[in-house]
């Protein structure tokens, strides 16, 4: 197993490259236009400081927490991400079970390769679903029925991608769903022998929640941007949003928000938590970093809404700095999807192992003893030269 050099978050992202043929990897770093905000939403953390306080009894540290009416290990989720059979074999169960593991949060896209009732059957931990908002409404409403049935804890509603970001390198990589094999892709899998032994372990691609619903793709391979602009609503709207919470009736969050007063109004229709979040820089470039959204968010909701910092954390201390600025839990996507790519389940069962060592190693050194503590102003925290 190549995982157990990686010391850190960032050590996974080398390993994955070394494993994945180019389309795949691009698909995983890139970002849209000039990739902006994704570099700012990891350097944003850095203009913020911890101010540790000392002499408190640290002896005893606490990570745990309540999110979403679920019991957490840590204030971490894994956010939701699409097609993980094109990473590992394991795809998304692999990530489902070590996320349990770890008593965090998984969250499945609508348009993973693995489907709500298989991800519910390999993991009994706390689990979202994520929604895309189709044109063919019929098939939210099926999604709603399955994850009621399958017992999911929360559904959450993706609102920043009614048409595809510009993702250069995907454009230039060509990538595909499934992968297509040309004379130009079989060489850039061929000498990635570990992933072309994925691949041949099991070929199976399919969109498992909306393959049989989606007649576009019914003979053959599409770009991701096709599949996005011919399937998804441009068209949603609060009402949209208001409707699927009461179809709901559970923990709903929004995904994909960043104005204060589309917190507020995500408070108003019923929504529980708010992801705050440019999708990791893939859609509107100039997006701001998420960190630096959530105090006046936090500000204009008061306890209204749970707030998840989402984008760039790649570290222990950064999800303390969302949580000290008024965050309830963090979450990331690439982190894991680098370390499925490195080493399948146990790749991500020790990134998310290294993970719990940061934010508990760091919590003790800034002179807090709990997670709760945190988010009630026990972390010291302010802008770099402020
Ligand atoms: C995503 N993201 C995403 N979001 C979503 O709501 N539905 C989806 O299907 C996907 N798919 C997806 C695929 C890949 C490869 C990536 C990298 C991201 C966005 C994701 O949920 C999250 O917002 C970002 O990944 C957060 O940024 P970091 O942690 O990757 O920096």
């Amino acid at each position: 197993m190549a995982t157990p050099k990686a010391l850190n978050l960032a050590d996974f992202r080398p390993l994955a490259r070394k494993r994945l043929p180019a389309p795949m990897f691009h698909y995983i770093a890139g970002g849209a236009d000039d990739e902006w905000s994704l570099a700012n939403n990891t350097d944003a953390f850095a203009r913020y400081e911890l101010v540790p306080r000392h002499l408190n009894d640290i002896s005893e540290i606490d990570l745990s927490t309540r999110v979403l009416g679920a019991d957490l290990a840590m204030p971490l989720i894994l956010s939701p991400t699409g097609m993980n059979r094109l990473f590992h074999h394991g795809k998304e169960l692999a990530v489902a079970r070590a996320a349990e593991a770890a008593g965090v949060m998984y969250s499945l896209s609508t348009v993973g390769t693995a489907s709500i009732e298989d991800v519910a059957s390999v993991s009994a931990g706390p689990k979202m679903f994520q929604i895309y908002m189709f044109k063919d409404r019929g098939l939210t409403r099926e999604f709603v029925e399955r994850c009621k049935q399958a017992g999911y804890n929360a559904l959450c509603l993706t609102v920043d991608t009614t048409l595809a970001g510009n993702r250069e390198r995907e454009l230039r990589t060509g990538l595909t769903m499934p992968p297509k094999l040309t004379a130009a892709s079989l060489a850039s899998f061929l000498v990635h022998p570990h992933w072309l032994g994925n691949f041949l372990r099991d070929p199976d691609f399919t969109l498992a929640n909306v393959a049989h619903r989606v007649d576009a793709l019914e003979g053959g391979a599409m770009s991701l941007v096709g599949y996005v602009n011919s399937q998804f609503d441009r068209s949603l709207t609060w009402d949209d949003a208001a409707e699927l919470v009461e179809l709901w009736d559970g923990p709903f969050v929004i995904k994909g928000l960043q104005h204060a007063d589309d917190a507020r109004r995500a408070a108003e229709i019923g929504a529980s938590a708010v992801m705050i979040s440019n999708h990791g820089g893939r859609q509107l470039d100039s997006a701001p970093a998420p960190v630096e959204c959530v105090a006046d968010m936090r500000e204009a909701v008061g306890d209204r809404l749970e707030l998840i910092v989402d984008g760039g954390v790649r570290r222990g201390t950064h999800a303390l700095k969302a949580l000290a600025l008024g965050a309830d839990a963090v979450s990331f996507g690439r982190p894991y999807l680098y370390a499925l790519a490195a080493g399948g389940e146990d790749g991500v069962t020790r990134m998310l192992h290294l993970f719990r060592q940061e934010i508990e190693r760091s919590i003790a050194l800034a002179g807090c003893a709990s997670v709760e503590q945190a988010k009630r102003d026990g972390l010291a925290v302010r802008r770099v030269g402020a």
